[in-house]
């Protein structure tokens, strides 16, 4: 399967602080993957470093063929605003611009004039039709992370990576927007790694990637929310073969590289 992100033996150092260690983990196109570990476990500064918006000490980043180390720092945001989406768990809206403006605003930065109707499809896609002239403020904490996820999806990313997009969220509009998600990627294709802390989130992915200390820590491919939770309270227990078939595995004897690019189907 093709992949659309890769890194390979990532670093990404603050002062004394490893935040990212040697990490090395390839992304299939179409594939929705979680990103779980402790709080000050890398998932942050992963998820910067493989979108552009932080660069890493030492390794390679590639996004939808280009890679991204040594970019200017141009070209690096020329190519985060056409190919990358980036959703954040506090939303990001401009408070004082409508709906469809802050989704237009993408198309905006990258000098083309937003098309009202590739606008309102965006807003449509993600159940907001008939909201296009709200403010932020008149909107529900869902729906202004949907015109979040509108905004991220405009310019048609390659990838699109989400930071705790429901962190913000209560549970029932939480699952509303991770069923969004999920069906971006069934129906559209769209390739989606989203870092979350909430196992029942997690569920929503086709794998799940553990990061500890700043490397990866194992993987769940196929994971229910109760194998995700069972790995987190217990990482090592999970590292043998699983007995149900469902793809556990820890990475002891194999190093902290893994890769994640198998498809849907692993
Ligand atoms: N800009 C920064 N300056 C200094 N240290 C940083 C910076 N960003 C991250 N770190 C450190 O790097 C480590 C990893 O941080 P990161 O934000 O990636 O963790 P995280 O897994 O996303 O945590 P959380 O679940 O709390 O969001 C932490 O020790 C953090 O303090
Ligand atoms: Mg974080």
């Amino acid at each position: 399967m093709d992949e659309v992100v890769r890194l390979w033996s990532v670093r990404r150092r603050y002062g004394a602080v490893t935040a990212l260690d040697d990490v090395t983990i390839g992304f299939g196109a179409g594939t929705f993957t979680a990103i779980m570990g402790p709080s000050g476990s890398g998932k942050s500064t992963l998820l910067q470093c493989a979108a552009g918006l932080d660069r890493p000490d030492a390794g390679r980043v590639e996004v939808a063929g280009v890679t991204l180390t040594g970019l200017s720092e141009g070209r690096l945001t020329r190519l985060r605003r056409e190919r990358i989406g980036f959703v954040f768990q506090a939303f990001n809206l401009l408070p004082t611009l409508t709906a469809e403006q802050n989704v237009g605003l993408p198309l905006r930065l990258a000098g083309r004039r937003p098309d009202r109707a590739t606008v309102r499809r965006a807003l449509a896609d993600v159940g907001l039709a008939g909201r296009e002239r709200h403010r932020p403020g008149a909107l529900s904490g869902g729906q202004q992370q949907r015109v979040a996820i509108a905004r991220a999806l405009v310019t048609e990313p390659a990838v699109l990576f989400a930071d705790e997009p429901t962190g913000a969220l209560d549970r029932a509009t939480g699952h509303e927007v991770l069923g969004m998600l999920r069906r971006l990627v069934d129906t559209a294709g769209q390739t989606l790694i989203m870092v979350t802390h909430d196992p029942v989130a997690a569920g929503y992915a086709d794998r799940v990637v553990f990061l500890a200390d700043g490397r990866v820590a194992g993987r769940l491919d196929r994971p229910t929310p109760e194998q995700v939770a069972a790995w987190l309270a217990a990482p090592t227990a999970a590292t043998g073969p699983d007995p149900a078939g469902r793809g556990a595995q820890g990475l002891g004897g194999v190093g902290h590289g893994v890769d994640v690019a198998g498809g849907a189907a692993c």
